[in-house]
């Protein structure tokens, strides 16, 4: 449905700014002071820490990836971003820094546009690594067996091969300063997948010397809690060396991305037309505070359920993209919510959508009982979802399309904010 509006392909698709990806570091904009702050931490250091902390979707990834874009000339940057999981240890993040470094060497081949240096360099490395990944009689390869190319775990190797894992960074190092390069910058994105604070506080703490590694330059993203678990022990704390909280980006930001990749995406010979207007983007925009994936998943669904729900596709002015997603988000309710559940979502959704049990029954004045029973009623339609528990707290969030229930109609000049036995 993209060629309607002269698009080759999805202008609202959420994937991060990335060099080799679908979204072009090209369509990148704004966060100019940050942008230069990390790459000066990386350029004035032999070995640097940088933390990008800020909510889901709100563009660390993008950040950190146009950052090593910009460097790629003097550091060595891995083809991919390493995502953290939830079960790491310190050693699953030295062993998958390696992974990472192992698999890029192993692709870098398959790219038609890298260097020659680049190119280099990646078959030293592929040299380096492929006995410890594919040699099972190697000291790694026993433990390892079987990972080849997969981000596999490092769990329950021992101190010695920890130790190894680390001798051969070094060695990488060395590897890269012979073809050229400063240094290798490490992305881990989701920190905040690792939710237990003192686990994560703790593996960081046992990280603190490979963290330390000349030449190795680390940009870790994540939100604060992760923030908190990396101050929360002095010996780490003092060796970040840079700290940037990501905000929302300005309204007129989100207006030049958009336009920026409506032209990269255009179908050749077509001028392209954007599947939202301005006014629909402000509705948009004003809901989900600037968070900008929120945002572009909510254009993305109006768009391609335009049709589904208001029989036609065409640019969507205000009034359309309101009376579209509130329908959709409708369509989720499939069984009877009772109006104080309905208090309890709009609870929710004013605290930007996180709320615990016990708050709700304190704040609404609700018995314990009758608080479960509607959080279950917005669980079993698909408006909330429960998180961690800590004692007799249980965490929920709201899940991106409940919000778009307060696009709801207007009866008359009143809003029908208020559950009026709609839904
Ligand atoms: N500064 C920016 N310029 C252009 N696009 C951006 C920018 N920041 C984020 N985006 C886009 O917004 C979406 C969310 O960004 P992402 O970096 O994945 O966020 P996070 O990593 O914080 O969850 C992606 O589609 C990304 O391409
Ligand atoms: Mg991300």
């Amino acid at each position: 449905m993209w060629d309607t509006f002269g698009l080759q392909k999805n202008p609202f698709d959420i994937k991060a700014v990335e060099t080799y990806g679908i979204i072009p570091t090209s369509t990148f904009i704004g966060r100019d002071a940050y942008r230069g702050d990390l790459k000066r931490m990386i350029q004035t250091r032999d070995h640097s820490l940088s933390l990008v902390v800020g909510e889901k979707g709100i563009g660390k990834t993008s950040l950190g990836n146009v950052v090593r874009s910009d460097l790629s000339g003097a550091y060595f940057i891995s083809l991919s971003e390493i995502d953290t999981q939830s079960t790491w240890s310190s050693s699953d993040f030295i062993f998958n820094s390696l992974c990472n470094l192992y698999e890029t060497a192993a692709m870098a081949g398959t790219y038609a546009a890298l260097p020659k240096k680049y190119l280099d360099a990646c078959k030293s490395i592929n040299a380096e690594l492929k006995p410890l990944f594919e040699d099972e009689s190697s000291s790694i390869g026993v433990q390892a067996a079987g990972f080849g190319f997969e981000k596999g775990s490092g769990k329950g190797l021992t101190t010695h091969a920890t130790a190894f894992l680390k001798l051969k960074t070094k060695r990488i190092v060395e590897i890269i300063s012979q073809a050229g390069y400063s240094g290798i910058i490490f992305q881990f994105n989701n920190l905040d997948n690792i939710e237990d604070e003192r686990r994560l506080s703790r593996v960081l703490a046992d990280l603190r010397d490979f963290l330390l590694t000349d030449k190795c330059h680390f940009i870790f993203l994540g939100n604060k809690t992760m923030e908190s678990c990396f101050k929360s022990n002095s010996k780490i704390n003092e060796c970040i060396s840079c700290e940037i909280q990501l905000g929302p980006l300005a309204y007129y930001e989100i207006k030049a991305i958009l336009a920026k990749r409506y032209d990269a995406f255009k179908i050749p010979g077509r001028s392209p037309l954007a599947p939202v207007h301005d006014d629909a983007l402000d509705v948009v925009y004003g809901l989900f505070e600037g968070n900008i994936r929120q945002i572009f998943y909510a254009l993305d669904m109006a768009a391609v359920n335009s049709q589904k729900v208001i029989g036609r596709t065409e640019q969507l002015r205000a009034p359309a993209i309101k009376s579209i997603l509130f329908t959709l988000a409708k369509e989720r309710i499939n069984s009877e919510l009772q109006p104080r559940a309905f208090d309890v979502l709009l609870y929710a959704l004013r605290k930007k959508g996180e709320i615990t049990n016990t708050e709700i029954t304190r704040k609404l004045k609700l018995k314990a009982q009758n608080t479960s029973k509607y959080l279950g009623q917005l669980k079993a339609n698909n408006l909330i979802v429960a998180m961690n528990r800590e004692g007799r707290n249980i965490y929920y969030k709201t899940v991106n399309e409940a919000r778009w229930l307060l696009l709801a109609p207007e009866k008359g000049k009143q809003k029908t904010l208020e559950y009026d036995g709609v839904f």
